[in-house]
């Protein structure tokens, strides 16, 4: 494709990852000079390099902020005072039913899926249509039309974006600035479909074939097993489901993330051979359910490859509080990643999506491994902040 471009700077809000990421890969490859955008200095660096990786030549460049806060946008204008290309991906979500959903939830997601767009579009539109030559494009959601009643604060966001636009493209009407709306459909993302399909497919098949080695003298385990390989398999029912209907997998609706955390080690402790414990320091307090969801599935991932690939006797699963992060501890006492061997096709997801899920919450990921003596995988997530859920994932 040639959509000459070359020459043109390309803005994508909230783009380390997601839509936002591949537009701004798409566009660097194009020959923009493409500036990505994120919370993080991590994420924005992260994004750098795999797009650096992926196209040798392009010009990338990164800006560390907020374009949800006002002194972010700020500080982003005097960096980069013009653009020709706007993609306004920004955007947050999170399902909430409709009588918890506060003022402050309504006026946060406007301000950040709304509002961000509109600062934008009014700092960057004037010299646009000075230049005679522009392109400001909004990523709304089907969500604008069809607004899930599960979240129908986010879906008023989607719908304002089309109002937002639409106005906008009359204002710049006989000028060579365009402006639209796109309205992308279900996309699941592929950490999303391990975490549940994988993991429960993979939970199915280790109970059944725990049914097929066991004898006769095993029968009570075995009729347990079955149980549980039911369940896992309604379960996974359930999340196809729900990924057909465009939603995201089930989160832990009504249990909060230490209760999960110890059923988990529980399970787990059951499930194989391996003891697991789970210890809790401190008090949880107002995480927001999205952020414990993350953290659950991050959770999950660990202890499923303790059983895969540890060969321990016992593992442990902590969740702390610093003066201002979460911290979540898996540790076992196995062989450690005797330095990784080379990955099966298909396999090898699972410390990329837990990454991935980290780096979202705008924490980090720690594995520290000894050869003979166990792993521990450390995840740090901050209290405070707002969650920037990539938008792709609704
Ligand atoms: N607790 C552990 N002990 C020893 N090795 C581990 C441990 N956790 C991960 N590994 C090593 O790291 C590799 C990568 O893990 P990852 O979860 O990314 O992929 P996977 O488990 O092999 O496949 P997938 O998760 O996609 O089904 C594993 O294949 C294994 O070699
Ligand atoms: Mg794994």
């Amino acid at each position: 494709m040639n959509l000459e471009l070359i020459g043109k700077t390309a803005l994508i809000s909230g783009s380390t990852k997601g839509i936002g990421f591949a537009i701004a890969s798409q566009l660097a490859a194009e020959g923009a000079q493409v500036i990505v955008n994120g919370r993080s200095d991590s994420a924005v660096n992260s994004a750098l390099q795999q797009i650096r990786k992926a196209v040798p030549k392009a010009e990338v460049e990164g800006f560390a902020g907020d374009p949800a806060t006002t002194k972010a946008t700020e500080e982003l204008l005097k960096l980069f005072p013009a653009v020709d290309i706007l993609v306004n991906n920004l955007g947050i979500y999170e399902p909430k039913p409709f009588d918890k959903t506060s003022d402050e939830d309504w006026r946060h997601v406007f301000e950040v899926n709304v509002l961000s767009g509109v600062r934008l579009s009014r700092a960057y539109v004037s010299e646009m249509k000075q230049r005679d030559w522009g392109r400001i494009i909004f990523i709304s959601s089907e969500s604008a039309i069809s607004t899930p009643k599960e979240m129908i604060h986010y879906g008023m966001t989607k719908t304002a974006q089309l109002a937002v636009s639409r106005g906008l493209a009359e204002y710049c009407g006989g000028t060579g600035v365009t402006v639209n709306s796109i309205l992308p459909g279900p996309l699941i993302l592929p950490g999303e479909i391990h975490d549940t399909l994988v993991q429960e497919f993979a939970g199915i098949l280790l109970h059944l074939e725990a049914v097929e080695g066991s004898d006769d003298a095993e029968l009570c385990s075995s009729s347990e097993c079955l149980a549980r390989a039911r369940e896992l398999a309604k379960s996974g029912l359930e999340d196809a489901r729900r990924m057909l209907l465009n939603l995201r997998p089930k989160s832990l609706e009504g249990s909060t993330l230490p209760d999960a955390l110890r059923q988990l080690a529980e399970g787990f402790s059951c499930d194989c051979t391996i003891t697991c414990t789970f210890c809790h320091a401190g008090h949880m307090r107002g995480l927001p359910v999205v952020i414990q969801d993350e953290l659950y599935r991050v959770a999950q991932e660990a202890p499923s490859n303790v059983r895969k690939h540890s060969r321990a006797t016992s593992a442990s699963l902590s969740l702390g509080y610093g003066p201002a992060a979460i911290v979540l501890k898996i540790k076992d006492n196995g062989q450690g990643f005797a330095m990784i061997k080379h990955q099966a096709a298909g396999h090898g997801y699972g410390l990329t999506t837990m990454r991935e899920r980290a780096q979202r919450l705008g924490g980090k990921i720690e594995i520290e491994t000894w050869p003979g003596a166990g792993t521990e995988v450390r995840i740090t997530a901050p209290l405070a902040g707002s969650i920037q859920m990539e938008r792709s994932n609704q």
